[in-house]
């Protein structure tokens, strides 16, 4: 392929670095499919005559049959490139030379690597999607169960069971729109851009965007053929999607102790011990959240790549697929396992109850002495009082002895007897956004139409 100036070829130690075939043979795919439109494009302008044209094509459709038959496992070539070049002289013979006409393997495989990451993020949109739903639809039951809302590990306010999943929502619905907007400036066409400076032929652009599907074409040679921002934006988006797989995991983790006893695991999505009988392991949950550090790490290795390569293709950039197919890979399966273990969760609404602690309605009681005339910062301080007399004494907040209370403020006794239910506390935080039913059902229809909606936007 490029062997005519030397007298030796590679060794087999440079071989052994420099081929790709085993990472991007995936791609082949696409590399037919570009290179069938690119046939076209120098069909257009006279490069090829009408005869070379179609046999070019018919050419490309057996090559993709024989790798659609295994052809590409345990190929000798370089890279995908040149094993559908080396495929295409096997089925038409040296007529299969004009294919390169024109075009060069850096817009190739910025091509190629494009055309992959649209479909992929597409499959990632699907599968975000699945959960999302998933996530909505358990929360739709768990409407009425009340459980402690934590902040810094701590119980702080009651919240619905439905409320804390739909917290693991919206981080989704933001990810997929970080997706669908990564993938306007994916759509991006190289090709016709040559190894750096355009092509030598004058093929039509604008033609090959519209064929291979992309939205627009790219404006400058030297930087389309070295720019991989858009595998950059795509992993950092799935590093962000790990990360809220990886709270979610270590929220679940959590309530799936035998402490707190919230959710209990499908058995087939549980995991027990080779010794200890009695457990059941929340492995898809640790998994999702370990993997989320591979991911991370996926993200920085391809930033370190790009920052000290100047404008145009270096090799370096052939490291870019690696990076992005593991990341993918990765996503393709902690998604489906995060899915269906949270499908199949089952939850104690008793336990979530017996968790409420009475010390959760110090806030109320702030409120209502609020409400009775007291400043805030006053009432803060009033209830901290009573949090100290009930630890003293022993007993929960709420049967600290009336007179106690009234010794504390006056109207401290009497907003002990206002409390309400748990419901009503929970009720009592009615702004948009909050814990309360119509927040929580409001979230829920949107959400819904939200994931439901191919697209993420
Ligand atoms: N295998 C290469 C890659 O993945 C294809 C491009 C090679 N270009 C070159 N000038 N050697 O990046």
């Amino acid at each position: 392929m490029w062997g005519g100036r030397f007298t030796l070829g590679p060794s087999q130690a440079l071989d052994a670095l420099n081929r790709s075939l085993p990472v991007d043979h995936r791609l082949w795919p696409q590399d037919v499919i570009a290179s069938k439109a690119w046939v076209q494009a120098l069909g257009r302008v006279g490069v090829l005559t009408p005869v070379e044209e179609s046999q070019l094509l018919d050419g490309l459709d057996r090559v993709a049959e024989r790798l659609a038959d295994g052809a590409a496992v345990g190929a000798p070539d370089e890279d995908v490139h040149t094993l559908v070049e080396r495929l295409l002289y096997e089925e038409v013979g040296p007529g299969a030379g004009k294919l390169h006409t024109g075009r060069s393997r850096n817009d190739q495989v910025a091509t190629d690597l494009r055309l992959w990451t649209l479909d992929a993020i597409d499959q990632l949109d699907a599968e975000l999607a699945a959960l999302g739903a998933t996530l909505v639809t358990r929360a739709r039951e768990g409407t009425d169960a009340i459980l402690p809302g934590y902040t810094h590990g701590q119980r702080a306010q009651p919240v619905r069971w439905a409320y804390v999943l739909l917290a693991h929502a919206w981080p989704l619905v933001r990810d997929r729109q970080r997706l669908a907007d990564a993938r306007r400036r994916v759509a991006e066409l190289p090709l016709g851009s040559g190894a750096l400076a355009g092509s030598g032929f004058a093929v039509d652009r604008v033609l090959l965007k519209e064929a291979l599907g992309f939205r627009s074409v790219s404006a400058n040679a030297l930087d389309v053929t070295g720019d991989r921002d858009f595998v950059a934006e795509v992993l950092f988006a799935i590093a962000l999607v790990g990360t809220h797989l990886s709270r979610l995991g270590a929220e679940l983790i959590q309530y799936a102790s035998s402490e707190y006893g919230f959710v209990r695991l499908a058995d087939d999505f549980s995991t027990g011990s080779s010794l200890m009988p009695q457990k059941r392991n929340p492995d898809v949950f640790e998994l999702a959240r370990a993997k989320s550090a591979r991911l991370l790490g996926d993200l920085v290795a391809l930033l370190t790549t790009l920052k000290g390569i100047p404008a145009g293709y270096s090799k370096d950039l052939q490291e870019d697929k690696a990076l992005l197919f593991d990341a993918c890979d990765t996503l393709a399966v902690v998604l489906p396992a995060v899915t269906g273990a949270i499908a199949s969760l089952a939850v104690d609404r008793q336990r979530m109850h017996a968790a409420l602690d009475a010390c959760l309605r110090a806030t109320d009681l702030a409120d209502l002495l609020v409400e009775a005339g007291v400043p805030f910062r006053e009432s803060h301080g009033l209830v901290g009082k009573l949090v100290r007399e009930a630890e003293r004494a022993g007993v929960p907040l709420d049967r600290v002895p009336e007179a106690v209370a009234a010794g504390i403020h006056p109207a401290l006794g009497a907003a002990l007897t206002q409390l309400g239910t748990w419901e009503d506390s929970v009720e009592g935080r009615a702004t948009p956004g909050g814990a309360s039913r119509k927040s929580v059902e409001d979230q829920l229809e949107e959400l819904r139409k939200l994931f439901a909606a191919a697209g993420g936007t």
